[in-house]
């Protein structure tokens, strides 16, 4: 059973019944691609039947890995780039407490991040919590080749050995990248550490199902079998409805696809929890790398509301017409904060005193979504009950599907990036890497 329900009410005056009907059509053909692998990319579909093979004895091993993580380290640094660690920190950050960082009886490793940038000041910054407390890391990449992880890794391998002698570093070291090829794979091998492989037929962004998302995510303290069962009840769902009305996935992926074909050539992924940040940067990534090609495609953007209607909702409600929005609507919070009387009522808030703010929450969202409505900006809204492991893996797994299918509706490779090579040949070139002359030769010409 699935908890999640995509509702399209405040979307459905932007297109006919019959527009539906003609692109439910086009998509029943996606979805037969997407599953029988003849469309594009289908070398890399790895992932559509990933939840239902995940192997359990790799679920105990990650477990027990996790475990064994937790007893010698305070802080976990997990290092990778783009698919290598935004699906580990979007449900790490949607299920854990705000204030981690400050809290003092944390029952788990602390999960920070590198390798996700090439800021000087952020790994000085770092290396200098890590002289502070024990740690151990993980270092992600399916190329095993990529410069940002790779540089961030060699600084931490060399502080961690320093720190613990090269003995134990080995032990505190977890590499996860492709099963033959890469730099990461060789040193891992030649090193001697613990290595879980990443499926050649599973792409970075499409990864967080794997070792790549689930050992940080049991480090963290969380319940991977239950992020597991949640994707996988998407998985059957997703498998078996071919209809727009019984396949959410189906259903979103055919909306915004009309959407698109009307002009709306934005969507943004609104919530209203900030823990969703992360939620959305992995969305961002997801939609971005793989229907962003040809010329084409939806450009994903993101706000967590109500904070970025002081700053974004003006432009939202005001500015160019060429949004729309998804909306990912949490019914229950998870704890709750008393508004108290106040027997003076100088702030006049008395008339929401004993209401709760997730209520309060959720008026906010559907003023907005109806101010937004009249401001012609239309919206789905993805409804979970609650924000857990299950809810989290279901979501995981409908935006999955709905990329993939929404990718072939658009006519592109889903499952490609080859748009990312372009800024790394002219990095390369000006730092005048080795094999590059030629191309340092040309581009200095034009800086
Ligand atoms: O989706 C993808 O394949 C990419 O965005 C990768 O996740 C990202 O570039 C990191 O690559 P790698 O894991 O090879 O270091």
């Amino acid at each position: 059973m699935t908890h999640l329900k995509l509702d399209i009410k405040n979307v459905e005056q932007s297109f006919s019944q019959s527009d539906l009907a003609k692109i439910e059509t086009e998509l029943q053909t996606c979805h037969e691609q997407l599953l029988k692998k003849t469309g594009k990319g289908n070398d890399f579909l790895g992932w559509v039947e990933l939840p239902s093979q995940i192997d359990s004895n790799i679920l105990a091993s990650l477990e027990a890995d996790a475990k064994e993580i937790a007893k010698k380290a305070q802080i976990y640094v997990v290092i990778g780039i783009g698919g290598s660690y935004l699906g580990a920190r979007a449900i790490i950050e949607a299920l854990q407490n705000q204030f981690a960082s400050l809290k003092n009886d944390r029952k788990y490793p602390l999960v920070v991040y590198a390798g996700q940038n090439m800021s000087e000041d952020y790994l000085a910054e770092l290396l200098e919590i890590l002289n502070q407390y024990d740690y151990a890391l993980a270092v992600i990449s399916k190329s095993g080749t990529t410069t940002e992880p790779a540089l961030a890794f060699r600084v931490l391998k060399k502080h961690l050995e320093e720190k613990y002698g090269k003995e134990e570093a080995r032990t505190r070291i977890t590499a996860i990248t492709d099963g033959q090829r890469g730099v990461l794979k060789q040193l891992a091998t030649e090193e001697g550490y613990k290595t879980y492989t990443i499926p050649d037929d599973v792409g970075g962004r499409y990864s967080v199902l794997t070792p790549v998302g689930l050992l940080p995510i049991a480090v963290a303290g969380f319940d991977i079998k239950k992020l597991v069962k949640g994707a996988q009840n998407m998985q059957e769902l997703c498998f078996k409805e071919k209809s727009l009305k019984g396949n959410p996935a189906l259903m979103y992926a055919a909306v915004r696809n009309l959407l698109y074909r009307s002009g709306k050539k934005i969507e943004i992924l609104v919530n209203y929890l900030p823990t969703l940040f992360y939620i959305t940067e992995w969305w961002k990534q997801l939609y971005g790398e793989s229907e962003g090609k040809d010329k084409k495609g939806i450009f994903p953007a993101g706000v967590s509301f109500s904070t970025d209607l002081h700053s974004m909702g003006q432009y939202i409600q005001d500015g160019e017409r060429s949004l729309f929005e998804t909306i990912i609507s949490i019914e229950k919070s998870k704890k709750s904060v008393p508004i108290p009387m106040d027997k003076d009522n100088k702030d006049g808030l008395n008339f929401l005193a004993h209401r709760s703010f997730t209520e309060i929450n959720h008026k906010a969202e559907q003023g907005t979504c109806l101010a937004h409505l009249d401001g012609n900006v239309p919206s789905m809204r993805i409804a979970l009950p609650e924000i857990n492991e299950e809810t989290l893996g279901e979501l995981l797994y409908f935006f999955e599907f709905g990329c993939g299918i929404s990718g072939y509706c658009l006519d592109v490779n889903p499952f490609d990036q080859p748009g990312v090579e372009a800024y790394k040949v002219n990095m390369f070139a000006l730092l005048e890497k080795p094999g590059y002359e030629k191309q340092t030769e040309e581009i200095l010409k034009r800086i």
